[in-house]
């Protein structure tokens, strides 16, 4: 638990959630942001992305499944497909994933799936499979689907959770590695990374449990080059967030992860997302209780260099949970879990971050003070 108020926790509980309006904007789109509620009655709000970067709430769509109305603590509970045509939501207190059709910035809902025990992050291969993280310490593990490409629609592999290392793990968020045969699963509580092998036919197997380079690694994505970005929150320590760097062989046929840069810090306080831009040029992480977006330089051997300490700062008590990118990676994009709004920066050459806004869609359906988990752009 992060340090939410539990007045809040009431407050997000009984939020109200509105039906798509019937105006719905059908400007020619620049791409959309959408972010997940996560309240009991969850919900995707929905933005247009302008060609200014600034964004125009369009929709509110209800998944039809329940969040957890307070903190959820991962990342990855939104995705979009590569092509940006589908989008999927994980709904941690009715145990399934809802399935979207992206249209600009519409969505129209196709399906909800039963996912394994409080799914709180998901997950997609490009080559056909999702997995979902299940965060329930009665079953904490990975849940797999396929994925038909075309449809959209999430089909089980085996209809059950496939456990991690630890049932104590807390993880923190499942990822795939770019061909698609890996996946990474971070264990906040014991500071440890689990990798599981996937076959062609999506079948994923635990096969290594690294001990992290950090303290209580969180967000985790990796890029094109196969280094994987892992944000470490640093607590119960303040001021020790940081971020590491690891590498996967994928030449090998059992591809180890190896350490690049071990917990480069930015003197932040629970740092817990991570996003890195697709060009790997820049990596930046967002600290929660320091409200503090981090900036890092990345080389091309995948050594991982602190810019600035504070980047950009979305204010006192915004509370920063997910980073998203604009799929060009001109734009970055920050919900606030504690602000109830998104932050939009354009990324500067120098990796310097040029705000737009501190507060778009405040007072537009994304809970206030405690809830708001996942956020995805095109
Ligand atoms: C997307 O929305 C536009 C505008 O409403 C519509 O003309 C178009 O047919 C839609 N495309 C699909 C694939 O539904
Ligand atoms: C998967 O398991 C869930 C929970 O046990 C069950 O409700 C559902 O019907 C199963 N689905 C399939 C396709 O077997
Ligand atoms: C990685 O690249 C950086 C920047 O070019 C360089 O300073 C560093 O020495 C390199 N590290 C290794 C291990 O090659």
């Amino acid at each position: 638990m992060k340090f939410s108020t539990l007045a809040s926790i009431g407050l997000t509980g009984i939020s109200t959630v509105l039906a798509a309006p019937s105006n719905v904007d059908t400007r020619t789109t620049n791409g959309a942001v959408f972010a997940l509620t996560n309240a009991v009655n969850n919900a995707v709000i929905a933005f247009n992305r302008n060609a200014d970067g600034t964004l125009t709430k369009t929709g509110e769509y209800p998944t039809g499944g329940h969040g957890q109305g307070v903190d959820f603590d991962s990342q990855g509970g939104l995705q979009l497909s590569a092509d940006h045509k589908f989008l999927y939501a994980v709904n941690p207190a009715s145990d399934e994933v809802t399935v979207y059709a992206v249209n600009g910035s519409s969505l129209k809902k196709i399906q909800s799936i039963y996912a394994g025990d409080q799914p709180l992050s998901i997950t997609l291969s490009n080559n056909g499979f999702a997995y979902a993280m299940d965060g329930s310490v009665a079953s904490t593990g990975i849940f797999g689907f396929k994925v038909n490409q075309k449809t959209g629609i999430l089909s089980p592999i085996t209809n059950s959770t496939i456990a991690t290392s630890t049932p104590i793990g807390v993880p923190g968020t499942v990822t795939f590695s770019p061909d698609g045969r890996t996946l990474i699963v971070t264990n906040k509580v014991g500071s440890t990374i689990d990798q599981y092998a996937v076959a062609a036919n999506g079948d994923a197997v635990l096969e290594t449990t690294y001990a992290s380079t950090g303290l209580r690694p969180f967000g985790a994505i990796f890029g094109k080059s196969n280094t994987l970005y892992v944000v470490e929150s640093g607590l119960p320590a303040f001021g020790n967030a940081g971020l590491s760097t690891y590498h996967l062989n994928k030449a090998d046929t059992n591809p180890l992860l190896k350490p690049v840069t071990k917990s480069e810090k930015n003197q932040q306080t629970d740092g817990c997302w991570v996003i890195v831009t697709p060009d790997e040029k820049f990596a930046f992480t967002a600290s929660f209780i320091t409200n503090a977006i981090s900036s890092y330089k990345v080389a091309a051997n995948g050594t991982a260099t602190l810019i600035k300490e504070v980047a950009a700062s979305p204010g006192e008590g915004t509370e920063p949970v997910d980073l998203a990118l604009s799929a060009d990676g001109q734009y970055l994009y920050n919900l606030q879990r504690g602000g109830g709004a998104i932050s939009g920066w354009k990324i500067q050459a120098d990796g310097s971050l040029k705000t737009l806004s501190n507060s778009f869609g405040a007072g537009q359906g994304i809970p206030v003070g405690d809830g708001a988990s996942g956020l995805a752009a095109y």
